[in-house]
Parts: C-alpha cells; sequence; structure tokens
C-alpha cells in the first residue's frame, strides 16, 4: 500500500477496469473512424493519463493535440465561463475531432469548450469522457463515447485531482474525510 493509497476511503473503478474500457473505447474509435484520421484534443490536466492508454488502445491513424482550460472561481463557475490557457496547435477546419475528458460533472466546462471548437469549423465533433456524474448534469453534453458513472461525490485518480494531487493514481476513489480536512 502506497503513501496515496493510504488516504483513499473507497475504490470506485479499480485499474483492470479502467484498462478495460480503454481498449473497448479504442476500438470503437477505430472502427467510427476506419480511414479516415481523427484529432484526439486532450483536455489538461486531468486528460492526461487517459489520452495516453487510449492513444495505445487505437490502432488506425490518430492525431494527438492538447487544452487547457480554466473555469473562473468556483463562485462564478455556474456562469460557464472557461478562460482557455493552452489552445490547440492544429487547425481543427475540416478535420474529425474527439475531445477527451477526464469527468463530465455540471457539463459547463465542456458544454463551453464544445461551442468554441464547433466555431471553428471541424468536420465532427464529439466526445470521450471516461467519467460521468450523471445526477449532476446541469447542462447536457452528447457524450458519444463513455467510460463510466460515478455518483455524486468527489473523487481522485487516473488524472482526478484534490489540490493538485493523486493524479497519479491508476484507479479512481474517494479520499478519506480526514485527508480533506487536512487540506
Ligand atoms: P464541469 O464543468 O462541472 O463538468 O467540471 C468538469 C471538471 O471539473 C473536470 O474536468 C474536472 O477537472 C473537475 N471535476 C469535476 N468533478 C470532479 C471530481 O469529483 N474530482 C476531481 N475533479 C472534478
Ligand atoms: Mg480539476
Amino acid at each position: 500500500m502506497s503513501e496515496l493509497d493510504e488516504d483513499i476511503d473507497e475504490v470506485l473503478i479499480d485499474a483492470e477496469q479502467i484498462q478495460a474500457t480503454i481498449q473497448e473505447l479504442g476500438q470503437a474509435i477505430d472502427r467510427d473512424y476506419a480511414g479516415r484520421t481523427p484529432i484526439l484534443v486532450g483536455v489538461l490536466k486531468g486528460a492526461f493519463p487517459l489520452m495516453a492508454d487510449l492513444a495505445r488502445a487505437i490502432q488506425g491513424h490518430a492525431e494527438f493535440d492538447f487544452m487547457a482550460v480554466s473555469s473562473y472561481g468556483s463562485a462564478t463557475q455556474t456562469s460557464g465561463v472557461v478562460r482557455i490557457l493552452k489552445d490547440l496547435e492544429a487547425d481543427i477546419a475540416g478535420r474529425d475531432v474527439v475531445v477527451v475528458e477526464d469527468i463530465v460533472d455540471s457539463g459547463l466546462t465542456l458544454n463551453y469548450l464544445l461551442r468554441n471548437l464547433r466555431a471553428r469549423g471541424p468536420a465532427s465533433l464529439e466526445v470521450l469522457a471516461l467519467l460521468s456524474k450523471p445526477d449532476q448534469a446541469r447542462v447536457d453534453v452528447p457524450v458519444r463515447y463513455h467510460g463510466f458513472a460515478v455518483p455524486n461525490v468527489f473523487v481522485v485518480g487516473y488524472g482526478l485531482d484534490f489540490a493538485e494531487r493523486y493524479r497519479n493514481l491508476p484507479y479512481v476513489g474517494t479520499l478519506k474525510d480526514s485527508v480533506i480536512a487536512r487540506a
């Protein structure tokens, strides 16, 4: 048991389940984009482990790019105003784009991002999200490729952070109350 594992209350999705599902998602991308070269757009920082594993689950041609966004402070998060901290390098006009997200919670971040990307004239625009909190969804975001539904609790691991930590856990779980209180 590692130093990080000790802070986890409950493992919700273990590493094997995550890897098996990513293999399936990779196969779905291969099937749906056969003969084309999609651009996968990872939303930093949370999507970095997912992008790395998904990339290796895709056997056909694909390109990879990243964006970094930040929601304005939690008080204004409901506005759905998102700041682009790092933009794409690729011109996505006429391209097949798949946005890769760690988790869809309210959907506000993704909703903003999709509007922004759609304005650039991609041939197609789809979303892949490893996790979602369905009860929370305030904005209905069309997620074409989906991994797991998690309950309406704060989760960490596999890219998801608590105060920038725990992103490097290979599984998704909840934190002990004592850890949250300590912060
Ligand atoms: P949304 O705009 O409410 O959908 O928020 C999406 C973003 O909030 C995700 O990309 C995560 O970075 C973050 N987030 C939402 N729920 C959690 C969680 O349970 N743990 C850690 N980060 C989360
Ligand atoms: Mg975050």
